[in-house]
């Protein structure tokens, strides 16, 4: 989204595909350790393109008729990369090390490799605070750790990551991700976190509670456990930017709009459709008028005429609420807020990440600044809010829109050559040109017919 970083990482253009798993067969399991260990190794063992993926099927089915499966790591996603241990899995938490044991029959030499379970995996600024998990697949022997806890059900582990507070990046990073990894146990997987601040936790411990029945394990706080399980993902699965490719789910059982449902429920938030306008003139015996909630921000990509853009809702016939989405703010009430509006207007931001509050029917009206930030916009909030039932406007300003525009001549540089770059995201203000943003605001009414 938003964050230089973010712009740098998006124009690194990653050519490896990598796939790597570990299917543990008393016979071929020195052919398959091949591809499965030390992570920096098969970034030399594979090849780009499709190749690498042939040869993973092959693999896989080749072996499938010979074991057990015990280990798979899919490496293959640009964001993230998530292992699977099946079988006696221990996670000793002092030192972030998951042990998964074999049969002391099954001689294999001891292989593991190191991973940071976060979904954004060439983002080095974030991975930075990511706490690395050692993965160790080993044969049982009388030294492994024992177990100070056992459960019968699955964990997952998961680093909430560097940008912890920035809501977008927790949706898009970490919560999502976490939905798409967790829904499979149906509440049942025991969350098991690193790197989160108290009050983050604090902060999603409603939606936390959505994902899993269990009280979330903080990894940095509980460390002289030894914990047994019988499952254990390492790492989240990440399909796209604050969203869910509903192909991409076991059977299509869930979805983006499965997640906001979820989240909806739990903040306790009850409005499940938006208000339902009627065509003309019926509008006027309408118990109430459709609620518009502007999301004000105060450093960068502010308002200026936030006066001027309430007073032209207000007179298009919307209830006007102007509301702003600090950090760590009271989350629960801010839901509320959003819940209870019909159509959410908001600069490019974090703040938008709300919109997994509104109702279904609902109008997000996304106003983009400028510098080339159309596609990010879309990807980021515009394709989300369609998978999450709700209508969307994306609204482009004129560089007339732009404060950038009152301290450059009109055939400067800056106002034509608009390739992405963090100047425009912390260099510019927004002064609406009212009668043409009434145009977008008109259009999230008619949408509001729906
Ligand atoms: C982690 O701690 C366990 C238990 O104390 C120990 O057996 C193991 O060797 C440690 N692993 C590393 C990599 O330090
Ligand atoms: C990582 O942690 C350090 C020390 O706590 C902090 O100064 C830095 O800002 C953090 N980086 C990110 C990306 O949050
Ligand atoms: C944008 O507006 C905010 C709040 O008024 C102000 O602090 C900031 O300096 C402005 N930035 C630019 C680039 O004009």
């Amino acid at each position: 989204m938003v964050t230089d970083k973010k712009i740098i990482s998006l124009t690194v253009k990653v050519g490896l595909v990598l796939f790597a798993v570990c299917i543990l067969a008393p016979i071929s399991l020195m052919v398959l350790f091949r591809h499965a260990v030390p992570l920096q190794t098969l970034r030399l063992l594979f090849s780009a393109g499709p190749t690498s993926s042939v040869m993973w099927e092959e693999e896989k089915m080749d072996s499938a008729n010979k074991g057990e499966l015990l280990c798979e790591c899919d490496m293959s996603s640009l964001r993230s990369d998530v292992c699977e241990l099946k079988g006696d899995v221990r996670v000793i938490l002092s030192n972030v090390t998951i042990i998964a044991l074999l049969h002391p029959s099954v001689s294999v030499r001891r292989r593991s490799w190191r991973m940071k379970p976060h979904a954004r995996k060439n983002d080095g600024h974030t991975l930075a605070n990511v706490t690395e998990v050692l993965v160790s697949v080993t044969p049982s022997s009388p030294y492994a750790p024992g177990c100070t806890a056992e459960s019968a059900a699955p964990a997952v582990v998961f680093s909430v990551g560097g940008y912890a507070g920035n809501m977008f990046h927790d949706f898009t990073d970490v919560l999502i991700p976490l939905f798409i990894t967790a829904s499979r146990f149906r509440s049942d997987a025991h969350l098991l976190v690193s790197d989160a601040p108290p009050w983050w936790l604090d902060k999603y411990r409603p939606l936390l509670r959505g994902l899993s029945r269990h009280a979330v394990i903080d990894m940095d706080r509980q460390s002289a456990e030894v914990l047994c399980y019988p499952h254990v993902v390492v790492g989240l699965s990440f399909h796209k930017e604050m969203s869910i490719d509903t192909a991409k789910t076991l059977g299509g059982h869930y979805s983006m709009a499965g997640f906001a449902h979820l989240a909806r429920r739990s903040y306790g938030l009850e409005r499940d459709t938006a208000i339902r306008l009627l065509h003309g003139s019926d509008n006027i015996e309408s118990p109430r008028r459709p609620r518009l909630l502007i999301i004000s921000r105060k450093t960068t990509r502010a308002f200026t005429n936030m006066g001027a853009v309430a007073q032209a809702a207000a007179m298009l016939g919307y209830e006007v609420i102007v509301g702003e989405a600090e950090q760590h703010s009271d989350l629960p009430a801010f839901a509320r807020l959003v819940n209870s509006c019909d159509v959410l207007v908001g600069v490019h931001g974090a703040g938008l990440t709300n919109l997994v509050f509104l109702p279904p029917g609902a109008v997000v009206v996304q106003v983009v600044p400028l510098g080339g930030l159309e596609a990010m916009a879309r990807d980021d909030f515009g394709e989300p809010a369609g998978d999450m039932g709700l209508s969307y406007v994306q609204y482009r300003i004129a560089v007339g829109e732009s404060t950038l525009a009152e301290l450059y001549p009109r055939d400067h540089r800056v106002l034509r050559d608009l390739a992405l770059r963090s100047e425009y995201l912390v260099g510019q203000n927004v002064t609406l040109d009212v009668a043409r943003f009434s145009g977008a605001l008109s259009r999230a009414l008619e949408l509001l017919h729906h």
